[in-house]
């Protein structure tokens, strides 16, 4: 069936009109600027994934979150894997290099390695980048609290 896709902004200003319910915005909420767009379309909240890979708790590896935060939103690709869409950093590690290749030669399919190992513990070469691909613009690791804090605070001027 075809899909039109719908950004962010778009759907949450859709849904905060036409819903009785909190409409909480999910998906490249990565700073407080953000947050406050999605305050300010009609979110009642944010839901929130890479900052807090991006945090102090995060067990994840140092590589990966220097990986992470030195991402550029080009070097990210869509792939139509069997279980759905998956976005990848293209570079410059082993499966990203080689997804790239593989999408020049039409295959949309390619091997993304191990997270576990890549995105876990920071071996790069095992495995993908598979977070926001706005992930460049988070500047620092911060602590859980920090982030709560700057996410929440347009949600309770
Ligand atoms: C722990 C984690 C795992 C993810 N795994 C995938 C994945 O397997 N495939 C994919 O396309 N995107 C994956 N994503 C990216 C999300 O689909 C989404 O694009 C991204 O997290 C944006 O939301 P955020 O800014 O709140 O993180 C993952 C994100 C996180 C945080």
């Amino acid at each position: 069936m075809p899909c039109l896709s719908t950004g962010t902004t778009a759907i949450t200003a859709l849904l905060s009109e036409n819903v009785n319910i909190p409409v909480l915005v999910a998906c490249g909420i990565v700073n407080e600027r953000l947050a406050k767009a999605a305050r300010i379309v009609g979110a009642q909240g944010v839901f929130v994934g890479t900052r807090f890979i991006l945090s102090k708790e995060c067990r994840a590896a140092d590589a990966t979150k220097k990986d992470i935060m030195d991402t550029h939103p080009d070097d990210f690709i869509v792939f139509t894997q069997s279980n759905g869409y998956s976005k990848w950093r293209t570079t410059p590690h082993k499966y990203g290099k080689e997804g790239l290749e593989a999408n020049k030669n039409g295959d949309m399919n390619p091997p993304s390695g191990s997270f576990y190992y890549g995105m876990l513990k920071g071996d790069l070469d095992a495995g993908v980048n598979t977070v926001s691909n706005l992930s460049g613009l988070i500047k620092s690791i911060d602590s859980c609290e920090k982030i709560v804090r700057e996410l929440g605070a347009p949600f309770t001027e």
